[in-house]
């Protein structure tokens, strides 16, 4: 089996990250991580990867300042010298130009921690309690020109407990996205346009 070389961008901490590398450890995998990109030096994540044996990169946003396409052709020129031919974003906390996400289309996906279309952007866990909602969870999706729109690909579901606060909630939703992102990459490598 050929296996697809893919990169994951992350800003953070980079658990869901980690769960994609452990994925991939599998051979029957059909991705094979080539990159960790991250926009931020101090990203957790970052030393992750290394001890997973992946190459690590830090491109700094700032550097850029406003400049979110001159950012943007750095990570994609990154990349492309990588090898990379998918795009798994998570917990990369930056909104991608149009230019970034057609040059990707249908290569590039992400994770979000809200049962999407409801709760796109940031306090997701909040915004889901402070609701009522009886129940929260995580959706993976094609990246599109819209923030946290775009095809979905997967969610999982868990229930929102009377005296939920956002950390207990997100908490409960954590282990959910380690389980679902694995699955919704290997599902869209595998439904990957041919270049
Ligand atoms: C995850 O909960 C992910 O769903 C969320 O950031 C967290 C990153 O954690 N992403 C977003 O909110 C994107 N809009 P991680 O660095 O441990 O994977």
């Amino acid at each position: 089996m050929t296996r697809i070389p893919f990169a994951v961008m992350i800003s953070g901490r980079g658990s869901n990250m980690i769960a994609l590398l452990r994925a991939a450890e599998d051979e029957d995998f059909p991705g094979l991580p080539v990159l960790v990109l991250s926009n931020k030096p101090d990203a957790g994540g970052l030393l992750a990867a290394r001890a997973h044996g992946v190459p690590s990169l830090c491109i700094d946003h700032r550097v850029f300042k406003k400049d979110r396409e001159a950012f943007e052709r750095e990570v994609d020129a990154a990349l492309r010298a990588a090898g990379a031919e998918f795009v798994a974003l998570a917990g990369f906390m930056r909104v991608l130009t149009p230019w970034f996400v057609h040059r990707w289309a249908g290569r590039l996906i992400n994770i979000h921690p809200s049962l999407l279309p409801k709760y796109k952007g940031l306090d997701t866990h909040a915004r889901a309690i402070e609701a009522g909602d009886a129940e929260a969870g995580c959706t993976v999706h094609y990246v599109n020109e819209g923030v946290d729109e775009g095809t979905i690909i997967d969610q999982a579901r868990v229930p929102i407990l009377p005296g939920d606060t956002p950390e207990t909630l997100a908490a409960r939703i954590l282990p959910r996205e380690h389980e679902l992102y694995p699955q919704a990459l290997k599902q869209a490598l595998m439904q990957m346009p041919v270049r």
